[in-house]
């Protein structure tokens, strides 16, 4: 066990993982990424950091994640947590409560996962719980920091583009019960929540209001030509924005293998139509009727730089807010936080509503002031 001496300013933050499966890989690979940055750029403003300890039931798993990180593999999750200065919660969806409990009664920061919880009402506990103990936080609404998005947001954002009228989302990947996911707890509603809407397009219902911003109102159908409990794997939904824009989302798992997951965005605004081709390198192409403008590839992190839009990735973010808590100053507010990801859940929220109510519209609550 990784007896934690208490932090003295310059030392390496000790980040730990509850979860070692899929997006832990992923979060460790970003964090490596940066450590290497940092160790290349002495003069670099990545904080020191490296993974300490992991615990999953799975240990093949947790082996596999904490080996070559130097990092202990964990008997329980208090180990994790007593190890570290913050705590990664990578496990499947029903399991984010209850350890973020034990994460904020050791008053560690914490970056959780999407969905908070398996509901709307185990989300907000999970909300009461972070904020009760003040903790510096994230989740991993990470689209938001993705190139593409940020290169839509800035031209839906130019007053040139007129107002935002209409816009026409659709995601789609195979159900992640088979292929590269093959979770079997993806098809299990005690364990995911829901499907393809909750479990995945929470991104997506996060990034229409982060985008468009306030829904006022949904109004959905969903299907379950899977046939598994619980589980939907069509949604379609109609959404009214407080703007007086419309917007529709299709959110689909289906059987079609070579097709991870891909969103496709067009966004008519009054003078111009603006398209997300794909969300990883894009294009994202604004069409006006001075020409068309086309950003993709290796140019989208450029053309953010010209306009003075950072890119740095959620874990350095978070990294940096920690660093601040743990010098004695006060960390900001990160974003996407657990407050934005309850917003997200009660947008998923309405949206089961009305496709229960056989796509009744259902109003959507205001989002609260902070
Ligand atoms: N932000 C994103 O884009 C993104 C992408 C994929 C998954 N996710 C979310 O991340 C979470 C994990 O998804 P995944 O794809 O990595 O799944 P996964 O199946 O690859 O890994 C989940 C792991 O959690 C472990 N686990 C279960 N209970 C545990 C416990 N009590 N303590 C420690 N470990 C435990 C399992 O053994 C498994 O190894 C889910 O909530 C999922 O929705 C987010």
């Amino acid at each position: 066990m990784v007896t934690r001496a208490p932090y003295c300013a310059g030392m390496s933050i000790r980040v730990g993982f509850l979860g070692a499966g899929l997006i832990a890989a992923y979060h460790a690979i970003q964090l490596n990424e940066l450590r290497d940055r940092a160790a290349a750029d002495p003069g670099s403003a990545i904080p020191p950091h490296r993974i300490v300890s992991v615990f999953d039931p799975d240990r093949d798993r947790a082996a596999g994640l904490a080996g070559g990180q130097g990092a202990e593999v964990a008997a329980d999750p208090d180990e994790v947590i007593d190890a570290s200065d913050v705590v990664f919660v990578c496990t499947w969806t029903s399991e984010h409560l209850p350890l973020v409990r034990r994460v904020a009664a050791a008053g560690r920061a914490l970056f959780c996962e999407k969905p908070l919880s398996v509901d709307l009402d185990r989300s907000r506990e999970l909300v009461d719980v972070v904020t009760d103990a003040g903790l510096v936080n994230m989740v991993g609404l990470v689209m938001r920091s993705a190139p593409t998005l940020l290169v839509l947001r800035e031209m839906v954002d130019d007053p040139a583009s007129g107002r935002v009228m209409n816009v026409v989302f659709r995601d789609d990947q195979y159900i992640p019960t088979q292929g590269m996911y093959a979770s079997t707890w993806r098809g299990d509603r005690s364990l995911a929540g829901s499907g393809a809407l909750m479990e995945h397009s929470i991104h997506d219902l996060d990034l229409l209001e982060w985008l468009f911003g306030p829904v006022g109102s949904i109004s959905a159908r969903q299907s379950f030509f899977h046939g598994i409990d619980g589980i939907e794997d069509s949604v379609g939904a109609l959404i009214g924005f407080d703007s007086g824009a419309t917007g529709s989302l299709a959110s689909i798992w289906h059987d079609v293998l070579s097709r991870p997951s891909q969103r496709r965005m067009e966004v008519f605004c009054e003078n111009a139509t603006i398209t997300l081709v794909s969300d990883d390198i894009g294009p994202v192409i604004r069409q006006s009727s001075d020409g068309e403008e086309v950003v993709g590839g290796d140019d989208l992190i450029p053309w953010l730089a010209a306009r003075g839009v950072a890119t740095p990735s959620a874990e350095e973010e978070l990294l940096r807010a920690v660093r601040t808590q743990l010098d004695g100053g006060t960390a900001p507010r990160l974003r996407p936080d657990i407050d934005d990801a309850l917003r997200a859940h009660v947008l998923a929220d309405a949206t089961y509503r009305s496709a229960a109510a056989g796509g009744a519209p259902v109003s959507v609550p205001a989002v609260p002031s902070r």
